[in-house]
């Protein structure tokens, strides 16, 4: 992970936010290339919610909710973690995660552990946040920042069945921010307070439940292995019973192998009828699916994909970081699926003369309409590649001598290193073609 968070860092895909006033605990921003990535994996979350399905629709719903909402949903009274202060080191800690904690005090040891550390009993702590809407605060409401972008999907599930005119089964789906006041952030942007979520909400028959969370579960492993995380690396882990949150009948977690072990990714849950019974009963409304035809109605059950937009990018990037050497010189390479790099194609003129530069300048315009490209031209060529290797860039595309008298460029591929000659008319087709092929890690091949 120290490699990961250097690499982020360096190459300006994340920062610690508010770095100069000495960082926020767990608050990270993206730089450019982190922006980009994210960016990617969003627009292929998208991609396989909406643009590849007729059955789901898509929303952007406020952060800011009704407070009845966090009523009706449980978060009030239920969105706790047990929380337990030490009176010494004045830290805090999650009472259930004591066993993986350090002490606040150097040499750090296990909270509890040595005579002076004096904990109390857990108790109880909403991880909501809290503000105030209006401008005075006396009199002001309290309202939460949303800890999920669920319940923004249920309370509009009325307005979609008017417009939509859709019929269960059918989803809904949503990005955006949530927040959570965890109690203890931390591993990087695997856990924080201030995330991205991607929630799809799919509504259907009560009897079709089971069916449908079936098919949810092989839909999003496959999300991932066909984005090229390694498949012995990703398991699938049913919630034993005890584990289970208040409004779910059954979840299982995608899990990933991160460097801090087997870690949730996602999370599929049957959340059964619970959410739109519960917003029904506190707004008064009826939230149920009425057939026009045959009369029948119901309140459909909800499967919920929950991914962590932040989450997945992390878990991409650990999978595709490596280490290898190339002409005799270490290399670093993040092996993404093309798809999800940040840039596509770097556009390298091999000397700053002979009018080199002015043609890949030509080149990388005409790229430029059809994919994120790059343009370089400081320092050896070995140098400015490995610059591309190392935030994942699949394609470098070098302008030669040769390329003045032929129209020909050389496309270098960042995995198998393999160079070939193309002409420059062709290029963009076959960048794109490329783009669009399977991909798989190389590092498979090496287990
Ligand atoms: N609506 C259900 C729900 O929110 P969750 O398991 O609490 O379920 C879903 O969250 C996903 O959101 C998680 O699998 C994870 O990817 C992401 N997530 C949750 N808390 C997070 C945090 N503190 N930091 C980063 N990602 C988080």
């Amino acid at each position: 992970m120290d490699k990961i968070v250097s690499l982020c860092k360096r190459r300006g895909f994340v920062f610690p936010s508010s770095e100069i006033y000495g960082g926020l605990g767990s608050t990270y921003d993206y730089g450019h290339y982190g922006v980009l990535l994210k960016q990617n994996v969003k627009a292929e979350w998208w991609r396989t919610m909406l643009q590849e399905r007729d059955d789901i629709v898509a929303l952007d719903a406020a952060i800011l909710m009704h407070p009845r909402t966090w009523e009706a949903s449980g978060h009030l009274a239920g969105f706790t973690d047990p929380l337990v202060d030490c009176r010494t080191c004045k830290q805090r800690f999650r009472a259930d995660h004591i066993e993986t904690s350090a002490c606040g005090r150097k040499p750090s040891k296990r909270p509890g552990e040595t005579p002076d550390c004096d904990l109390t009993d857990p108790r109880d702590f909403n991880l909501m946040f809290q503000t105030t809407l209006g401008p005075v605060k006396e009199s002001g409401a309290t309202v939460y920042l949303r800890p999920e972008t669920a319940q923004g999907i249920f309370v509009n599930f009325k307005n979609y069945l008017q417009f939509s005119r859709k019929k269960p089964p059918f989803g809904i789906a949503q990005i955006g921010k949530s927040f959570r006041n965890e109690i203890t952030p931390g591993n990087f942007v695997f856990r924080t307070r201030e995330f991205e979520q991607m929630e799809m909400e799919y509504f259907v028959p009560p009897d079709e439940a089971p069916k449908w969370f079936e098919h949810w579960l092989e839909q999003r492993m496959n999300w991932y292995t066909e984005l090229g995380l390694r498949p012995d690396h990703l398991r699938l882990r049913a919630h034993a019973p005890d584990e289970l949150s208040h409004y779910s009948s059954a979840t299982s977690d995608v899990e990933y192998l991160f460097p801090i072990g087997w870690s949730e990714l996602e999370g599929i849950a049957n959340r059964g009828n619970f959410d739109l019974t519960r917003h029904a009963e506190f707004s008064g409304q009826k939230l149920e699916y009425v057939d026009s035809a045959s009369g029948e109605r119901y309140v459909p059950h909800v499967i919920e994909p929950a991914a962590g937009a932040d989450r997945a990018a992390l878990a991409f990037l650990v999978d595709a970081y490596d280490e290898d050497e190339v002409g005799g010189e270490a290399r670093t390479v993040l092996r993404l699926h093309p798809r999800l790099a940040p840039v596509k194609v770097a556009v390298l003129p091999l000397v700053k003369k002979d009018g080199q530069p002015e043609v890949a300048g030509q080149i990388l315009r005409e790229l430029r309409s059809r994919m994120s490209a790059e343009y370089d031209e400081g320092g050896a060529i070995g140098r400015r590649y490995r610059r591309q290797d190392e935030i994942g860039t699949p394609f470098g595309v070098t302008v030669d001598h040769q390329t003045l008298e032929d129209h020909t460029v050389t496309v270098r591929e960042r995995d198998s290193l393999v160079q070939e000659r193309v002409p420059v008319t062709e290029l963009a087709d076959e960048l794109e073609r490329r783009l669009r092929a399977p991909w798989s890690s190389p590092k498979l091949a090496r287990v």
